[in-house]
């Protein structure tokens, strides 16, 4: 798209914003009785309400031409198409191939990559059947009921979020563990709860040479011998994910065993893949195909949803707003569900290593604020945490509740209290409380002149901060897949808008390489000379390793 037409609509987007100046997002549900519902949108089983962003009408249609400007549909259609859009890796984008079980050909090389990806997947969802009915069983005839996920990043936090997230929907007698964490006493902990008789480990790195991750599978597979599983035991115990077969077989793990994937599969967007083996073992396969589905029934709605009622078009261009015309650098994902308590970990992933970047796709410094900060906490625990600086914070920020109407099995009025609390608090952000309010409270509640002046100003809420609200009507697989998608393509949208490849991850390497460097000195307590550091670095490990030769 020609960059002029672009800046042209960026301008656009200012001068509806500068329009809004001193106007509160509740006088424009004064002077528009369809706001509410016509700044919604549905699709996939998901509702997205967004009218709580102070967004007028003249802004959201702005912002669509800034879609438009961007070429958003055209390079939306480019993914879909399996074109190589991830330009500094050279390799093509086809997270959504892994779950269009449609029939439709996509190429990737020379194959196509709904066929690959439904071949592999049959190989997965047998072997988690065998796992789950008892067919494969451990080295001493012991079921394999237990299964550590051995990974880190997207070979952890995908997997691990859903099923935490589908919760109710375990198999009786079924769990898993994670180990991520290089800190060895994430693995030992969790080892000291493992039967190796009836643990399943399953080593899942697509590179299968991640330092944390080779590390404790390392470590895993010596604790498994120790407990006497011997070379024909390991190929009943350990499986591995990923697109590395040689290092998975150098590592000693058998092609039987070994469940792949491809270069066109990002990290952070791999669970629809091998990597979600975890979650079809603890949930089952059918369970694993719901949660596909319905992510694809996302991707349809993005692909053929006109950007009006585009949900991920629409949330990317709410997060535009507040980001780069609101100035708001931190965006708070907030599930009011208890089982989505590992969805902001997730989501700072799949969105912080995706547009936590400053340059633009052709190497130039973006002009703009890119990915905002993503932290989140399930409510309502958070409210009692770190809502008051929502409420009352010197920088405002925007969020996204996310809650279902109903669950299978409700206790008590519990459920009916968390959506009270979902609703208010949206509510209460938007609105506000303004001194006058605040001081005719006080004065009913019988306050002199004097304790009304002290505590006033400390009662008012500015409101206008902005929100948008996610509802579904429960929580299942399928909106479960269709909540991720959509996550996914909000952030492919913004990553579009603001012109950067948001399918890399160069910022997370140079801490990698001086991590290496560092290394030698720590396992041999010695420090050479010649160690190129800095004097605070430098200083650091002096003190480290005075204190662990005292040892
Ligand atoms: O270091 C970042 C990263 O490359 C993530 O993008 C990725 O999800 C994670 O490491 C794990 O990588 P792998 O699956 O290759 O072990």
């Amino acid at each position: 798209m020609a960059p002029r037409m672009k800046e042209d609509a960026w301008a656009q987007v200012q001068s509806a914003h500068d329009a809004l100046e001193g106007i509160s997002t509740l006088s424009l549900f004064e002077e528009d009785v369809h706001r509410a519902s016509d700044f919604a949108c549905e699709g996939a089983g998901l509702y997205l309400d967004f009218s709580k962003n102070r967004i007028s009408r003249e802004g959201l249609s702005a912002l669509l031409n800034l879609a438009t400007a961007s070429g958003l549909t055209v390079k939306r259609d480019a993914m879909f198409r399996g074109e190589r859009i991830n330009i500094t890796e050279d390799r093509a984008v086809l997270h959504t191939a892994l779950r269009d079980r449609s029939g439709r050909v996509v190429p990737a090389g020379n194959e196509d990559a709904c066929e690959l990806a439904g071949r592999e997947r049959a190989r997965i969802l047998n072997f988690a059947e065998a796992v789950i009915n008892g067919d494969s069983l451990g080295y001493t005839g012991k079921p394999l009921t237990t299964v550590v996920n051995i990974g880190i990043g997207g070979s952890d936090l995908g997997p691990l979020m859903v099923v935490e997230a589908l919760r109710s929907y375990w198999i009786d007698g079924r769990r898993s563990f994670f180990v991520s964490n290089v800190d060895g006493q994430h693995l030992r902990d969790t080892l000291s709860q493992c039967d190796p008789e009836s643990t399943l480990f399953i080593v899942a790195s697509k590179t299968f040479t991640t330092q944390e991750t080779m590390t404790n599978a390392q470590s895993a597979l010596a604790w498994f011998r120790e407990q006497g599983g011997d070379s024909a035991a390991i190929s009943k115990h350990f499986v591995a994910l990923s697109t590395n077969p040689e290092a998975v077989s150098d590592f000693g793990i058998v092609p039987d065993s070994t469940f792949g994937f491809w270069d066109w599969v990002g990290g952070r967007y791999s669970l629809w893949s091998a990597i979600g083996l975890s979650i079809a073992l603890q949930v089952g396969p059918q369970r694993f195909l719901e949660l596909l589905d319905g992510a694809h029934a996302m991707d349809v709605h993005f692909a053929e949803e006109p950007p009006v009622t585009n949900m991920p078009m629409l949330l990317a261009l709410a997060g535009i707003w507040n980001r780069n015309f609101e100035g708001m650098g931190v965006h708070a994902v907030l599930p009011y569900d208890q089982h989505l308590h590992r969805l902001p970990a997730y989501l700072q992933q799949a969105d912080m290593e995706s547009n936590g970047k400053s340059v633009t796709l052709d190497g130039r410094r973006a002009a703009v604020g890119t990915g905002p900060i993503i932290f989140g906490e399930p409510g309502t625990n958070g409210q009692h945490a770190f809502y008051q600086l929502l409420h009352q914070g010197t920088d405002p920020l925007s969020s996204d509740f996310i809650v279902a109407a109903r669950l299978d099995s409700e206790l008590g009025d519990h459920h009916a209290k968390l959506l009270a609390n979902v609703l208010a608090q949206p509510r209460a952000l938007m609105c506000g409380q303004s001194e006058d309010v605040v001081r005719a409270d006080l004065a009913a509640d019988g306050l002199t002149d004097d304790a009304i002046d002290l505590l006033a100003p400390h009662k008012v809420f500015d409101g206008d901060r902005p929100s948008n609200v996610i509802l579904m009507d429960r929580l299942t697989p399928q909106t479960l897949g269709a909540l991720i998608a959509l996550y996914e393509h909000k952030i492919f949208c913004q990553g579009v808008i603001w012109d950067v490849n948001s399918f890399d991850q160069w910022g997370v390497e140079l801490g990698k390489v001086l991590a290496k460097e560092i290394l030698p000195t720590l396992e041999t307590g010695h420090m050479e000379e010649s160690l190129d550091i800095d004097p605070s670095t430098r200083r650091l490990l002096e003190w480290i390793l005075a204190r662990r030769s005292s040892q």
